[in-house]
């Protein structure tokens, strides 16, 4: 390999160290909790057993036994196989989805594969490979990814779906950012012409129009990804802070609070396509709130990162605990399986109605 490429293996592992560590340790949240303005209708006589309530769904043709994704999160550092195999099991164990982080690296550098590829030890009902978008057009020197790179990073982890990720609110507070972004509809078409391809935000969520243009260009499904929870504007503020990047820490600040809310992009972005409810999902509460608004399932990475580092047990008792909470949402509102929990009655309040009212007027 040479001198360039291996420079750039070790800044992209650096990158990926410090993101688990900031997410995992830092405060990243928002001044303002957009799913508690998402409130159910409560039933007094639900009519159905707790213990009979089903949540289970099948989406982009599998079934999952909750409408939960492990969403994004890591690969192609040391640490990274750990993590990925706490939440693989934990994906297995409780049969629902899951998302490895973005393969570029491994792609570049198939060494560091094994930390993605780890995942294919377990029975997992859905695994989703990830690229990013940026890397989807010609950005520097380099060639941009093509549909053999898509393939190569669907194959290494066993993946029913590759995700391509937007995420140009990073690419815009990192230092190392890729800015490019014209023609990358045009690529992401020609992707989803031979792949299957779900279209994620990372936290900045999708309006109405782009997701009707991802619709054209045939994605089998979109993770609106929205604000709320993990910010990378956030994330790229501690690491410019801690780099002494002065400009970087201003912006970073400046766009901390940068995007459109989950539930919001849920509503707006929902053009008849399967949805992913990513972004600040904290509770089985809030999966249940997603379902109701329109998302076919919810996406959780932050809120699992700390139980995930912690070890498999951490993370079996954070997942059954979203999973009883989403239960006993559901009871509660007389839903016994999630098509009468789709079909319930959702009021949506504060801040995610103004929003809406004007985004839909
Ligand atoms: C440590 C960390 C690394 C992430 N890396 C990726 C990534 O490589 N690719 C991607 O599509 N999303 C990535 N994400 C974004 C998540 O998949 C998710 O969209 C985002 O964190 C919002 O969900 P949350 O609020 O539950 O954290 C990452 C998130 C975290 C916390």
């Amino acid at each position: 390999m040479s001198q360039e490429g291996s420079r750039s293996d070790r800044l992209i592992e650096r990158r990926k160290g410090d993101h688990v560590e900031i997410c995992a340790n830092e405060d990243l949240s928002q001044d303002y909790v957009y799913w508690d303005d998402i409130k159910l209708v409560h039933n007094p006589l639900p009519e159905v057993d707790l213990d009979e309530v089903d949540t289970a769904i099948t989406l982009f043709g599998r079934r999952l036994s909750a409408p939960l994704i492990i969403s994004a999160m890591t690969g192609g550092y040391g640490k990274a196989e750990e993590i990925n195999r706490n939440l693989a099991s934990v994906a297995e164990k409780f049969g629902v989805g899951m998302g490895v982080g973005s393969q570029r690296a491994a792609l570049e550098n198939p060494e560091v594969a094994r930390t993605y590829s780890v995942i294919k030890d377990y029975e997992i009902p859905l695994r989703i490979g990830n690229l990013g978008m940026p890397q989807l057009i010609k950005q520097g020197e380099g060639d941009p990814l093509g549909i053999e790179h898509g393939k190569a990073a669907m194959e290494m982890v066993d993946a029913h779906i590759l995700a391509v990720h937007m995420n140009y609110l990073q690419e815009i507070v990192q230092p190392e950012g890729d800015t490019k972004s014209k023609g990358g509809l045009k690529a992401l078409e020609r992707f989803a012409a031979a792949l299957p391809v779900l279209a994620k935000e990372t936290g900045a969520g999708i309006p109405r129009e782009a997701a009707l243009r991802l619709k054209k260009a045939k994605v089998k499904g979109l993770d609106v990804g929205g604000l709320g929870g993990t910010s990378f504007a956030a994330v790229e503020y501690y690491r410019a802070k801690s780099a002494g990047d002065h400009a970087r820490v201003n912006i970073g600040k400046t766009f901390w609070d940068w995007g459109i809310p989950t539930p919001v992009a849920v509503v707006v972005a929902n053009v008849g396509l399967p949805l992913v409810a990513t972004g600040g999902i904290r509770s089985g509460l809030d999966v249940a709130r997603a379902v109701t608004i329109g998302a076919n399932s919810a996406g959780m990475a932050g809120r699992l990162l700390p139980a995930a580092l912690e070890g498999k047990e951490a993370l079996e008792h954070e997942m059954r605990v979203l999973i009883d909470e989403l239960k006993a949402a559901m009871f509660l509102v007389g839903a016994k399986d999630m098509k009468e929990l789709a079909a319930s009655k959702a009021i949506v309040t504060g801040r995610s109605k103004e929003w809406l009212d004007q985004l839909t007027e």
